[in-house]
């Protein structure tokens, strides 16, 4: 949710800030601006729409050069994406510059109060009534740092910030407060965004800003203090991905390159999770053993494709740990008033580890005094940092809007908390957790085979281009792959697109199916429950009868369900609990198929941001 840059060195800042903002376009791609102090005052251009319309408008209205500025990319919250909406926000004399990720809630009484003091404010958005708050403090201070702690005192709400002032040009200041904002040092430079990806070609040494903190940039060195002015612990970090693994290498969409990288994603996940005997050792779990085996219920928050991985944990989590287990959008699930306890085990899944509606989940649930577990992508980010304990996927970084790499890696990740659980509590014997982990190692091949069968989904996909509706079904585990495929469907191709549980289909939705509706199937393996696997065959005769025109995800040798597909598309055998990790692949080619074929902009669908920062 927007993407923020900050540079302070002897380079171009120009440069550096508009290469960083195309690393983070994907948080929003509604308007860009920059900022950047020069010749004693203060130079900055926006523009609606994408990158593009702003690289335009410099090469035709260039700004002088500097080695301090700011940038953003926005996704719209307060007023339309215009180019007065468009940040960075600027006081009445033209003097200080800010940009922000977040809302700020009060920020209409604190535009009535400015208003009365003779401000003019120019645009519809909150982050404005910043620039003119940090312009009065400044004219006091004479210090851009303590004018922004000033400023964020009286701040409600979520931000992160950055400004620049025309009085301090070797300065860009920046503050967090339930936003994410990351420092990178380099030699003789500094740098501020909302994602390492912005800065990672000139230094991967990274400096995390905790909560209320704000940061002074200066060519050598920074500064960290708390909004009250006490300085700051500062904890950095090496980031242990490179430039290259963020480019599309060689691929149309980063969404492709994210699809063919998930056979590396999953055995990445699995690398270093058992010892020589077999057993599990999730270091990263710090949460004792003895407390673990006192958990009498498992919790699992989280958002979108995350919450999908979160439904599929629970089948895990209770057949294999014998743990009875709730998942719930996290958007949801503080305003319910929970029943929760020290007992209780919440799981917070994100891949982003961004996510507010998840942050807010696992900060209710530590306040009633639950363990919060995260299964997180990205490292240093706010939810494992305010998590009790964090087990990391390792699927690189995730630049495609649409998740498929992490969401095959959040799979892997609850399967081994499931297993761990079964491992300290006894609920599995050692050797049963031995097959289950010989069973996971198998995966990144069988990832990698369904990938080498995809073109005859690819062909599919383009022969329903014109289709309005596709309908998505499955049972058990299955289920929760129906929802995932149907979503990917809505945000890459703007189709009506749903999931339902199979038997549910007869008590309502089978009214839906005509004459060549696309139906897609996903069944469960014939050597699991072989009553679920009948009732589907049942299921997709029922709406055959009715015209549907059948798309059929079964595994290797199922022979029963071929007459009745109309398409078939084959999977390789893997045990009932781990068939998602196969069976979401061809979804996810599917939706970025049919996406292409429709003219849509894979990567960054309409209306989305890769990380949703807001409530
Ligand atoms: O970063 P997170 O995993 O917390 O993000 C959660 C959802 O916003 C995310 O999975 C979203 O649903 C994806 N765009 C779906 O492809």
């Amino acid at each position: 949710m927007c993407g923020i840059v900050g540079y302070v060195g002897s380079r171009s800042a120009l440069d550096v800030v508009m290469a960083g903002l195309k690393r983070l376009e994907y948080r929003g791609y509604d308007s860009a601006g920059v900022a950047v102090p020069a010749d004693g005052g203060l130079a900055a251009a926006k523009k609606a729409g994408k990158l593009l319309n702003l690289e335009k408008e410099l090469t035709e209205r260039p700004l002088p050069a500097g080695t301090t500025g700011i940038g953003h990319t926005r996704w719209a919250t307060h007023g339309a994406p215009t180019d007065d909406n468009a940040h960075p926000h600027l006081d009445n004399a033209g003097r200080v510059a800010v940009v922000h990720n977040g809302i700020i809630e009060n920020f209409a009484v604190l535009r009535a109060e400015l208003a009365e003091r003779g401000h003019e404010l120019l645009s519809e958005t909150d982050t404005e009534v910043v620039a003119h708050l940090l312009a009065e403090e400044f004219s006091v201070t004479a210090d851009l740092a303590e004018a922004m702690r000033l400023v964020c005192r009286r701040l409600e709400g979520a931000f992160t910030l950055v400004a620049v002032h025309a009085d301090e040009p070797g300065v860009v200041v920046g503050a967090r407060r339930n936003s994410p904002l990351v420092v990178g040092v380099g030699e003789g430079e500094a740098f501020l965004a909302s994602d390492v990806a912005a800065f990672i070609a000139h230094t991967r040494s990274a400096i995390e800003l905790g909560q209320d903190q704000v940061v002074e940039l200066r060519r050598d060195g920074v500064t960290v203090t708390g909004f009250d002015g006490s300085v700051a612990d500062v904890r950095s970090y090496h980031v242990d991905w490179d430039a290259a693994a963020a480019e599309k290498g060689g691929h149309d969409y980063f969404m492709l390159k994210e699809i063919a990288e998930q056979p590396k994603a999953v055995a990445d996940t699995l690398l270093g999770r058992v010892d020589a005997s077999g057993a599990l050792t999730l270091d990263e779990v710090r949460i004792p053993a003895a407390e673990l085996r006192e958990v009498d219920k498992v919790v699992i928050v989280a958002c979108g494709t995350a919450f999908h991985a979160g439904l599929i944990a629970k089948y895990a989590v209770e057949h294999w740990a014998r743990i009875p287990c709730e998942v719930e959008p996290a958007s949801e699930f503080r305003y319910r008033d929970p029943i929760l306890g020290s007992r209780s085990l919440v799981i917070a899944v994100s891949q982003s580890g961004e996510t507010m509606d998840t942050l807010m989940a696992l900060r209710h649930a530590r306040e009633q005094g639950s363990k919060v577990l995260a299964i997180c992508n990205t490292n240093g980010s706010t939810i494992p940092r305010e998590s009790d304990a964090v087990l990391y996927t390792h699927a690189g970084p995730e630049v495609a809007v649409a998740s498929t790499k992490a969401f095959l890696t959040q799979l892997v990740a609850c399967y081994l908390v499931a297993l761990y659980l079964a491992q300290v509590r006894g609920a599995k014997w050692a050797d049963e957790i031995r097959a289950v982990v010989r069973d996971l190692a198998r995966m990144p091949g069988e990832v990698e085979r369904v990938l080498e069968t995809m073109e005859p989904v690819r062909e599919l996909a383009r022969s329903l281009a014109g289709k309005d509706t596709v309908l998505f079904l499955g049972r058990h585990v299955g289920h929760p792959v129906a929802l995932e495929g149907a979503l990917k469907l809505k945000e890459l191709a703007y189709m009506h697109a749903e999931g339902f549980a199979a038997g549910e289909l007869k008590h309502g939705p089978i009214a839906l199916v005509e004459e060549d509706l696309p139906v897609v199937v996903v069944v469960p393996s014939p050597r699991g429950r072989s009553v679920l696997h009948d009732k589907i065959v049942s299921n997709i005769q029922e709406i055959r009868a009715r015209g549907a025109r059948t798309i059929v995800i079964a595994e290797e040798g199922d022979e029963t369900v071929a007459p009745y597909a109309d398409h078939l598309v084959r999977v390789p055998v893997t045990p009932v609990l781990l068939q998602p990790l196969v069976a979401t692949v061809p979804l996810q080619v599917f939706a970025c198929e049919l996406a292409t074929a429709r003219g849509n902009e894979v990567d960054q669908p309409r209306n989305l941001a890769k990380s949703v920062t807001v409530e």
